[in-house]
């Protein structure tokens, strides 16, 4: 185990006593609105919201989880005015690089899910650096959807699945759900418990489709700057006071607890 590196107030993650998501998706919602209501450009919301994003990764790798899903930019956002996207995109950059220390310090394994192709060679670059650097750590995945959408990971998907039934033989009965899963971006991870979302907006937005069938939500009505460690435990709280049923009864959950 790596001996963590924080700047985090543990003590608030202490305070949370519950289960532990095995792996958590965050919606990270309201940077442009923060922004605006400072009388700001939208971009500054996307640079406070940076400094966010290293508080929660900090807070799941301390808290133990095995996986946390960041949803930093869908296949939608692509279509957001020219300069937003040009910065954003110089964002994930410099991101790459300032929290390089922070992801290898403390064991953390980066992925990149999304459409990468679209993100431009120096990007590309960055991102495939910082991911075989980090390829080994195994202590948590951290997964970064930039230009990513549900829909567009499931017709991925049943593209490759056609492909195969196409190419090379398939049997129509080995497409089962445990199949269709393989070939999602992340296969060996858990399907997210809970998803947070930030800034009150209750959607999905196209995020992680197929692998939140059975998700815990929490929305919050922070913005994603305002987000810290103690709107992070109320959501783990809430979570953790859920009764997750699978579309079973109540009796049934409670008997296969207690035996
Ligand atoms: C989330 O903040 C970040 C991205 C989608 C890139 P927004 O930019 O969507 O902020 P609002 O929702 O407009 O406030
Ligand atoms: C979802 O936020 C995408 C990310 C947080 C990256 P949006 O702001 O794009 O979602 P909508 O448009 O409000 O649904
Ligand atoms: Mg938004």
């Amino acid at each position: 185990m790596t001996e963590l590196k924080l700047s985090i107030d543990k003590d608030v993650i202490d305070e949370y006593q519950g289960p532990v998501p095995k792996h958590i998706g965050v919606i990270m919602d309201g940077n442009g609105r923060w922004a605006r209501e400072r009388g700001m450009m939208r971009i500054r919301g996307h640079h406070a919201g940076a400094k966010t994003v290293r508080t929660i990764v900090e807070s799941c790798r301390y808290l133990g989880c095995q996986a946390l899903t960041l949803y930093a930019f869908s296949a939608q956002n692509w279509g957001r005015p020219e300069d937003e996207v040009k910065g954003l995109m110089s964002l994930f950059d410099l991101y790459i690089k300032k929290e390089r220390k922070t992801i290898l310090d403390n064991g953390i394994q980066l992925r990149v899910i999304g459409k990468r192709a679209r993100l431009g060679p120096k990007l590309i670059k960055a991102i495939e650096g910082l991911e075989e650097v980090s390829r080994h750590n195994s202590d948590m995945v951290l997964q970064v959807a930039v230009s990513y959408g549900g829909r567009e990971e499931i017709l991925r998907a049943a593209k490759e699945i056609a492909r195969l039934a196409k190419e090379e033989d398939l049997d129509l009965d080995d497409i089962n759900e445990e199949m269709f899963s393989s070939k999602m971006y992340s296969p060996d991870l858990p399907d997210p418990e809970l998803i947070i979302r930030t800034s009150g907006e209750f959607r999905v937005s196209n995020f992680l489709t197929w692998q939140s069938a059975y998700s815990e939500f929490y929305v919050s009505d922070l913005y994603w700057p305002d987000f810290n460690e103690q709107e992070f435990v109320k959501g783990l709280n809430s979570f953790g006071g859920r009764e997750r049923r699978f579309g079973k009864t109540g009796e049934q959950v409670k008997n296969e607890v207690s035996s």
